[in-house]
């Protein structure tokens, strides 16, 4: 129901000519990217920081080419939610690469942890495997690819904290399922392939409940060792 209605907003509030700029009423809007992003914020927030619903994500300060990566999935089919497979259609890879670039640079503050819903054993075991993985189970750590702060790693692996977990555990969901994918060779689907349902509640539930970083930054590309590839960070 939110969901509908953030769009049924969109769609009133930000008619297309003024969100990408080919209007010609003479009353818009100065055409600058800061006008034509706001047709995200009813969304994503004002600077990208997120809002409180629990399946819009931040996008604030994940890297550039983690960005550019999912606008161009969904405006190529890859993820799928239609309004914003509908807000990207037809949008040039250029125009794309700005807007990444605009969400990459912002710096809003952090959300408030969440108070985790689950079991402390659970919110332990979510911990584990953020940390340290399960060699077991041949999960590696989330912290191996989305660095030790779980800020990401440039260009293009994202941060992982400021985030609800009902989005986390959806995409998760989605990448078992195939209804998310990621440049091949899709390292996500294999992680996510090898997490059971609990283990998925489990990550989550400790990454809402994690205080923002005190620095934002990705770590610089290449300074971690992939430990499975993933075609969207080659090495
Ligand atoms: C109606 C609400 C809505 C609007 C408007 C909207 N988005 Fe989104 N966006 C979402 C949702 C929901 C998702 C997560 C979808 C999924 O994968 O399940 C998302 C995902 C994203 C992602 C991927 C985030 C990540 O961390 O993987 C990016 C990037 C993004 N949106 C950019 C934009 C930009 C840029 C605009 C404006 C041109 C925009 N969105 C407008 C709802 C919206
Ligand atoms: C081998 C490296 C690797 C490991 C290990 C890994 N990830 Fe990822 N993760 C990635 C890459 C690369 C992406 C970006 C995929 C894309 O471009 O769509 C990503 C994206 C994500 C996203 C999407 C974020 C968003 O904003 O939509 C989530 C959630 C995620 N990973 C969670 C996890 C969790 C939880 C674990 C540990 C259980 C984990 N990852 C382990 C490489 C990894």
């Amino acid at each position: 129901m939110l969901r509908r209605t953030a769009v049924a907003i969109v769609l009133c509030v930000f008619p297309w000519g003024f969100v990408f700029g080919q209007g010609t009423s003479a009353e818009r809007a100065p055409d600058t990217l800061q006008a034509r992003v706001l047709a995200c914020a009813a969304c994503h927030g004002k600077e990208g920081e997120g809002t409180d619903n629990d399946y819009f994500p931040r996008l604030a300060g994940k890297p550039a080419g983690y960005l550019y990566n999912q606008l161009t999935a969904f405006r190529d089919g890859r993820r799928q939610y239609p309004p914003m497979n509908y807000l990207l259609a037809y949008l040039p890879d250029a125009y794309l690469k700005t807007i990444a670039d605009y969400f990459a640079r912002q710096r809003p503050p952090y959300p408030p942890a969440s108070t985790p819903a689950v079991s402390p054993q659970l919110l332990r075991r979510g911990q584990q495997l953020v940390k340290e993985g399960d060699r077991t189970r041949n999960i590696p750590a989330c912290a191996a690819c989305h660095g030790a702060a779980l800020t990401g790693m440039d260009p293009a692996i994202p941060g992982l904290l400021g985030l609800h977990a009902q989005y986390i555990s959806a995409q998760l969901g989605a990448w078992r399922y195939g209804t998310r994918s990621s440049i091949a060779p899709d390292c996500m689907h294999d992680v996510a392939s090898r997490l059971g349902n609990d283990d998925i509640t489990a990550v989550a539930a400790w990454l809402a409940a994690s205080p923002g970083p005190a620095n934002p930054a990705p770590a610089p590309a290449r300074s971690l060792k992939l430990p499975i590839a993933c075609g969207s960070e080659p090495q």
